[in-house]
C-alpha cells in the first residue's frame, strides 16, 4: 500500500495549509484552536460531548454523559430521544420546511427533489407501513435496496418506531443474504425489483426470492417498483410498496426511545468466519454523526454536499443518512454507476447542482486519474469548497489529482479514517485548521484519544509502526456483536485490555500526523472495501471441485489491494480455465460480485507448517514479489512453495 512506501518524515511532498479565505470561515479556524479543544475534550470528555448532544433534540434529559465499565459503554443515560425526529421532523417544523433535504438523480437521468417537509410526510407514511405490517420497536427488519431516496426512507422510518433495519449492499448475493437474516433473526424485507447500474436493471427481488427459498422466517416482503424488471410476488408473502403508501397517513407521532436503544446492526468482515453484525444505538451514534459533520465537513445551511457511497456500508448510514440529515443540509443522491454513461457523470452532477462538499473514496480517485483529466476540466467545478476521502490510505497520486483537477488547488482535503465500528470519523483533518498532506489522516477528532502501541502495550516512538487502539470510549462506538458479547470483547478489548483495538497498523511522524498503514488481520481492503479472506475461502470451499483454498491480498494500482486465491482441487477433477472462470463467478454467486478473485492459482498443495496451518504469509510474499525469501523452517513440505513459485510465474 502507498502508505507504507511513504516515509513521513523524509518525503518532500507539500504540506497545504487552509487557505485563510476558508479559515477565517471556519468553525475551527488554527491549529491552536483545535489544540486548545482538543485538549478540553480529552480532559473532560463529559463535557465535551454533552453540548454537542445537547444540540439534538431529546424528549428527555439524561442523567449521566457516560457510563463506562470497558468494554461496554453507557452513553446519555436516562435520556430519550427520536433518532428520525433529529434527522427530519425538528427541520420540517421550521425554517427549513421547503429546504432540499435530497436532490437525487437515478442512473437513467431521472431526477427528484424531496424537501424537508416532503421527507417528513414519506418517512411517517412508511412509518406507518411499517406499524400496519406488525413491525415492532427493536423488531429486525432487512433492507436491500438500490440508491433511491425510498432506502434513506426505509431507514428513517425504521429508526422512528425504533426497529433496527439491517442494510445489506445491493451487490451482496442471495447466501450474504440468507447470512444475515438468519444471524439477525429479521422477519421483514424491504426491496425494490431492481436498480441501475451501468445502463443496465440489476435485480434485486429475485436474489431476495432465492435467499427466501432457503429461510423461511419472513413473513412480509415490501418490494418499491424502480426499474419495472419482470419478478415474481408472493400473494400471501409480498407487498407492492406503491399500494402500502397509499393507504397510509402521512401523520405519525414519533415516540422517544433510550439512547442506548438499538438502531441499526450492519454486517462487516472480521478476520475469521461469518460477516458480524456490528450493533449501533441511538443517541451516542448520532451525536457522533452529527458532530464530525458539523467540524470536519463544516456543514452549512448554504451548503450542498455529496457523499458518493452506497447506503448498504457504514459511509452511507453515517454520511449519507443519519449526519448530514441531523444537520438538516441540501444533499445530492446518485444512484449508478460513476462512469455512466461516461466519467464525467460526477462531475457533470457536481456543476449542476453546485455542490459545494464532496466525499469520495481513493478507488474512485485512481479510476477518474485513468479515465483523463478531460472529464472533470469540461466541467465548471467552482462551486466547491471542500473534498473528502475515505476507505484506505490516498496515495499522493491520488491527493494531488483529486486536490489540482476536482478542487481546483483551492479545497482542503479531509482525509477521513474510521470504521463499521467507530460510527463516526475518528482520524482527519479539520478543514479550516490542520495542514494536510497526501497520505496522512492527520489528527484525532475531539474526543478521541488515538494511540500508537507496541506489542508490549507502550507507545510508539515517531517513524515507528505499531497497533491502532483508542484508549477512551467515544459515544458512536459500536456497543456489540449482535448476538455475540464474547466475540465483542474478544475481538476488539483483548489485546490491552480496555482499550479499543482497531485491527490497522500505523504510525506517527515528529508533528504527530497519524499514518494509516493497512490491516493487520486477515481482512482484506478492495477498492475501499472490506472483506475477509476466510469468508472468501469459505465460498470457494463449498464449490463441489474445491478440496482446500487459501485466499491473500496483492496490491493494485486501481483497487488497494486485489485478491489472490489458491486452490487445491478434488481428485477427478482437472485446472483448466473455465474451471478458474467457474471458481471465480462461484464466489460472485456466494458473495458478490466485488469479492471475486482477481487471480485464482491452482495449487496441487497449500504449504503447511507441520502443525496443518496454512502458512498465508508465504502465498502473501509469493504474489507479492514471486519468490519466498522469509523463514520457511516451519514449512511441512518445502516442494510445495517451490511449485507454487513456478506457477506464479507462468499462470494458466
Ligand atoms: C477499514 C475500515 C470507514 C468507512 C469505510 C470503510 C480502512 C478507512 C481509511 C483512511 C486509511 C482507512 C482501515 C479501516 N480505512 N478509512 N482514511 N485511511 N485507511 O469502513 O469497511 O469498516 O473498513 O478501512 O483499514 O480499518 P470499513
Amino acid at each position: 500500500m502507498s502508505a507504507k512506501k511513504a516515509t513521513p518524515d523524509h518525503d518532500h511532498d507539500a504540506i497545504h495549509k487552509p487557505s485563510k479565505e476558508f479559515s477565517v470561515k471556519a468553525r475551527i479556524p488554527s491549529m491552536a484552536a483545535y489544540k486548545k479543544l482538543y485538549k478540553e475534550s480529552i480532559d473532560k470528555p463529559d463535557k465535551f460531548w454533552a453540548r454537542e448532544a445537547k444540540e439534538l433534540v431529546w424528549q428527555k434529559p439524561w442523567s449521566k454523559v457516560l457510563n463506562w465499565k470497558a468494554p461496554n459503554a453507557t452513553w446519555f443515560e436516562g435520556g430519550k430521544l427520536n433518532v428520525c425526529e433529529n434527522c427530519v421532523d425538528r427541520h420540517a417544523a421550521g425554517p427549513r420546511k421547503n429546504k432540499a433535504a435530497i436532490i437525487w438523480e437515478g442512473e437513467p437521468g431521472d431526477k427528484r427533489t424531496i424537501t424537508y417537509g416532503q421527507l417528513q410526510k414519506e418517512v411517517c407514511r412508511f412509518a406507518n407501513v411499517l406499524v400496519k405490517n406488525g413491525v415492532k420497536a427493536k423488531d429486525r427488519v432487512l433492507i436491500y435496496m438500490p440508491m433511491v431516496p425510498e432506502a434513506a426512507i426505509a431507514m428513517l422510518a425504521c429508526a422512528r418506531i425504533g426497529a433496527v433495519h439491517t442494510v445489506v449492499f445491493g451487490g451482496f448475493a442471495s447466501e450474504a443474504i440468507v447470512d444475515r437474516l438468519e444471524d439477525s433473526g429479521a422477519t421483514v424485507i424491504l426491496t425494490a425489483d431492481g436498480g441501475w447500474r451501468r445502463g443496465k436493471v440489476v435485480p434485486l427481488k429475485p436474489v431476495v426470492d432465492e435467499a427466501l427459498v432457503k429461510y423461511k422466517s419472513v413473513r412480509r416482503v415490501i418490494v418499491l417498483n424502480r426499474c419495472g424488471n419482470e419478478i415474481s410476488m408472493d400473494a400471501d408473502r409480498d407487498a407492492w410498496w406503491h399500494e402500502e403508501v397509499a393507504a397510509a397517513s402521512s401523520k405519525h407521532v414519533a415516540k422517544a426511545f433510550d439512547s442506548e436503544h438499538p438502531l441499526f446492526v450492519l454486517y462487516t468482515s472480521g478476520s475469521t468466519g461469518k460477516p458480524k453484525g456490528i450493533l449501533h444505538t441511538s443517541g451516542g451514534y448520532l451525536t457522533g454523526t452529527y458532530s464530525t459533520c458539523k467540524y470536519i465537513f463544516d456543514m452549512r445551511d448554504e451548503d450542498v454536499y455529496w457523499c458518493t457511497a452506497d447506503v448498504g456500508w457504514i459511509t452511507g448510514h453515517s454520511y449519507i443518512v443519519y449526519g448530514p440529515l441531523a444537520n438538516g443540509v441540501t444533499q445530492v443522491m446518485y444512484e449508478g454507476a460513476p462512469n455512466a454513461p461516461d466519467f464525467g457523470r460526477f462531475w457533470k452532477m457536481i456543476e449542476e447542482h453546485g455542490v459545494t462538499i464532496f466525499y469520495t473514496a481513493p478507488t474512485a480517485i485512481r479510476a477518474f486519474i485513468k479515465a483523463g483529466d478531460h472529464f472533470p476540466a469540461a466541467h465548471d467545478l467552482s462551486s466547491l469548497r471542500l473534498l473528502g476521502s475515505v476507505g484506505e490510505p490516498i496515495n499522493p497520486e491520488a491527493w494531488n489529482w483529486y486536490h489540482k483537477h476536482i478542487g481546483g488547488g483551492r479545497c482542503p482535503i479531509v482525509d477521513t479514517w474510521w470504521q463499521t465500528e467507530t460510527g463516526a470519523i475518528l482520524i482527519s483533518p479539520l478543514p479550516g485548521a490542520t495542514p494536510c498532506k497526501a497520505g496522512t489522516a492527520t489528527h484525532p477528532f475531539f474526543g478521541i484519544d488515538a494511540a500508537i502501541l507496541d506489542d508490549a502495550g507502550n507507545e510508539c516512538k515517531p517513524g515507528q509502526d505499531g497497533r491502532l487502539v483508542i484508549r477512551k470510549p467515544w459515544p458512536s462506538m459500536i456497543r456489540t456483536i449482535y448476538g455475540d458479547k464474547e466475540r465483542y470483547k474478544k475481538t476488539y478489548w483483548s489485546d490491552y485490555p480496555g482499550l479499543y483495538t482497531a485491527g490497522d497498523g500505523a504510525r506517527r511522524d515528529k508533528a504527530g500526523n497519524f499514518w494509516i498503514i493497512g490491516r493487520l488481520d486477515d481482512v482484506l481492503n478492495v477498492s475501499g472495501h472490506r472483506l475477509g479472506t476466510a469468508e472468501i475461502e469459505s465460498a470457494l470451499v463449498s464449490h463441489p471441485a474445491v478440496a482446500e483454498a487459501a485466499v491473500v491480498g496483492r496490491p493494485d494500482d486501481m483497487k488497494g489491494q486485489a485478491v489472490a486465491a489458491f486452490v487445491t482441487l478434488k481428485g477427478g477433477f482437472n485446472e483448466s480455465p473455465e474451471l478458474q472462470a467457474e471458481l471465480r463467478n462461484h464466489v460472485g454467486k456466494v458473495i458478490g460480485a466485488i469479492a471475486k478473485p482477481d487471480d485464482l492459482h491452482f495449487a496441487p498443495g497449500l504449504p503447511k507448517t507441520r502443525s496443518g496451518k496454512i502458512m498465508r504469509r508465504l502465498l502473501k510474499e509469493l504474489v507479492c514479489t514471486g519468490k519466498i525469501s522469509g523463514n520457511i523452517t516451519t514449512l511441512e513440505d518445502f516442494t510445495v512453495i517451490e511449485s507454487l513459485q513456478r506457477k506464479i510465474a507462468k499462470p494458466v
